[in-house]
């Protein structure tokens, strides 16, 4: 069986000119864990160009939905960017990653922190039920630069909340925090400075981070990563992986690339 597939772009939508969310058609033998990513693009004079991606949507939906940026020198968003209904993608059959809750250690909140495109795997996360299982109370806190990059923003706020089967768990017990660094906004300011000052639990009503009750997934920018890391470490957080459970993991979102 080849590692790749071919599958058809089923509804593309333009949140900005940097960013834009399609849906696919998925293979029914493709399995993955809420969180996890893996290769897609295109075929460009004739050989594969691919990159990894977090999967938007759950593992139980019958379609794959992606989140990406639009790089102009991007070798492959400067291409993707312009995909139709009906166009071909491709896939990669092993979907992987840290950024699942099987890697944490049982604890009352879940903190699911991201920048930009970090969100992606984090869509996934907030629409298992297992996650609602396992924690209290999930958090999930996203910084952008600007308010029209809060993309999935009235998915969070309106459609899941009176979702079907999930609007129950996620009205008592989904908190979604968006935050806007340059421009004004209800909440403004990094994550990281949120944490430090203490902003963000004092907002939430959540007493501050502490490793005894909380664990926390981090998705975004390199640099966002390493800042919250270190925090993370400072305040006794161990990171976890996919051989050791710990109380925090980690994953770069996949910007260009
Ligand atoms: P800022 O506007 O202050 O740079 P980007 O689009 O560059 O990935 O940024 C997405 C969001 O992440 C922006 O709000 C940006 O804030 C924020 N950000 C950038 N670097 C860090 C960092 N080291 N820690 C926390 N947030 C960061």
């Amino acid at each position: 069986m080849s590692a790749l597939h071919e599958e058809r772009v089923l509804s593309v939508h333009h949140w900005t000119d940097r960013l834009f969310t399609f849906t696919t058609t998925r293979d029914p033998a493709l399995r993955f864990s809420n969180g996890h990513f893996t290769m897609i693009g295109l075929r460009v004079e004739g050989k594969p160009l691919l990159r990894a991606y977090s999967i938007v949507s759950a593992n139980y939906e019958e379609h794959l939905e992606f989140l990406s940026i639009k790089v102009p020198e991007g070798p492959l968003t400067s291409r993707l960017q312009h995909i139709k209904v009906g166009d071909t993608i491709i896939v990669g059959r092993k979907p992987t990653g840290t950024l699942l809750i099987d890697y944490l250690l049982p604890g009352r909140r879940l903190y699911l922190l991201s920048t930009g495109t970090g969100l992606a795997p984090f869509m996934s996360i907030i629409r298992d039920p297992e996650t609602y299982e396992k924690f209290e109370q999930v958090v999930l806190v996203h910084g952008v630069r600007q308010v029209d990059e809060l993309a999935y923003h009235d998915v969070l706020m309106e459609h899941l909340p009176n979702h079907e089967f999930l609007g129950e768990l996620v009205t008592s017990k989904l908190r979604y925090y968006p935050t806007v660094t340059r421009e004004q906004y209800k909440n403004m300011g990094r994550i990281t400075d949120l944490i430090s000052s203490g902003k963000l639990c004092a907002d939430l009503g959540t007493p501050p981070l502490n490793a005894k009750e909380d664990r926390v997934m981090i998705c975004g920018s390199p640099a966002m990563l390493r800042d919250l890391k270190r925090m993370l470490e400072e305040g006794g957080f161990k990171e976890g992986n996919t051989s050791t459970p710990g109380d925090f993991v980690i994953e770069r979102a996949f910007a260009e690339q």
